[in-house]
């Protein structure tokens, strides 16, 4: 494949969607070929899943529905939108990708990073990013800004306890860990323009490579 896999991932408030944003259209103002979006979603089909999963009202929906649900949107958003735009040499932008899965339901839900990573192969068929970028916050910060943030839609996952998105984030913590070479870590507690920059240098770095 000619292009680029570009996953941005983080806990709640981390400010990665925005830096996502500006970095897109800063790339596609270059003229490269750039393709935004994001998960559970991306394509109709995902979109319709990702409003059963969020939906507040689905209370007693089972961590490994849920875990299998953001597969099966995975799935099919890598089909209808990631792997053609890889064919075709564009660079994909993604807000979300499989870590999220490896640390809210394998390691907040406690379904297990490796049962969580084994299930997941059925659906991406070892498709992974080139690149993974991670914004690290303080829980309590990131959740701070979500209320500032008047905007952003609250979620069933939001909702959620402090001790899960604690957990969350010992979750990516440990993703580092795992895939050093992929993952790249920035500290999303700096100013937005801080944090923009260091993201841009580094995937601008790899562009550069390719
Ligand atoms: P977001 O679009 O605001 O990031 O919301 C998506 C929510 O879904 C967020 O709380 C993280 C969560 N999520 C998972 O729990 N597992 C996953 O695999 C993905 C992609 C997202």
């Amino acid at each position: 494949m000619g292009g680029l896999f570009i996953t941005v991932e983080g806990p709640e408030g981390a400010g990665k969607t925005t830096v996502l944003n500006m970095l897109g259209m800063e790339l596609k103002d270059k003229g490269l070929n750039i393709v935004m979006t994001r998960e559970p979603g991306g394509i109709h089909i995902a979109e319709q899943i990702r409003k059963v999963i969020l939906d507040k009202e689905n209370t007693k929906m089972d961590p490994r529905t849920e875990a299998l649900l953001y597969a099966a949107a995975r799935r099919q958003h890598l089909i209808e939108k990631v792997i053609p735009a890889l064919e075709q040499g564009s660079i994909v932008l993604c807000d979300r990708f499989i870590d999220s899965s490896l640390a809210y339901q394998g390691v907040a839900r406690g379904l297990g990073i490796d049962e969580v990573y084994l299930m997941n192969q059925f659906a991406i068929q070892e498709i992974m990013p080139d690149l993974t970028i991670y914004f690290d916050i303080d829980v309590e910060l990131g959740l701070k800004r979500i209320e500032e943030n008047n905007g952003r839609e609250v979620n069933r996952l939001d909702l959620e306890a402090m001790d899960f998105h604690i957990k969350v984030r010992e979750g990516f913590r440990q993703l580092l860990d795992r895939f050093p070479n992929r993952i790249f870590e920035v500290d999303a507690s700096k100013s937005l323009d801080c944090v923009y920059k260091e993201v841009k240098s580094k995937v601008e770095d790899l562009i550069s490579k390719r």
